[in-house]
């Protein structure tokens, strides 16, 4: 899907773009988002928010290492 009409920018874009380093909509500039209306900032910035929750930088789930004084309660 287009998430940027003026400048034919997809969601595959912008994917791609946060594998590359992109970290925030600024970053997607030299893709061409928000660079003639500006109307695609907010579907950017959810489309980017999505991608490094999703794929980039995933939210890690910490599993509790057992210690020595928990051991001490097993
Ligand atoms: S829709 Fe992205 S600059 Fe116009």
């Amino acid at each position: 899907m287009y998430v940027c009409i003026c400048n034919a920018v997809t969601e595959k874009d912008i994917h791609h773009a946060a594998a590359n380093g992109a970290r925030r909509v600024r970053d997607l500039r030299v893709l061409g988002v928000t660079a003639d209306c500006g109307k695609c900032a907010c579907a950017a910035k959810c489309c980017l928010d999505q991608a490094l929750t999703s794929t980039v930088n995933p939210v890690r789930r910490q599993t509790p290492t057992p210690t020595r004084h928990m051991e001490a309660f097993a």
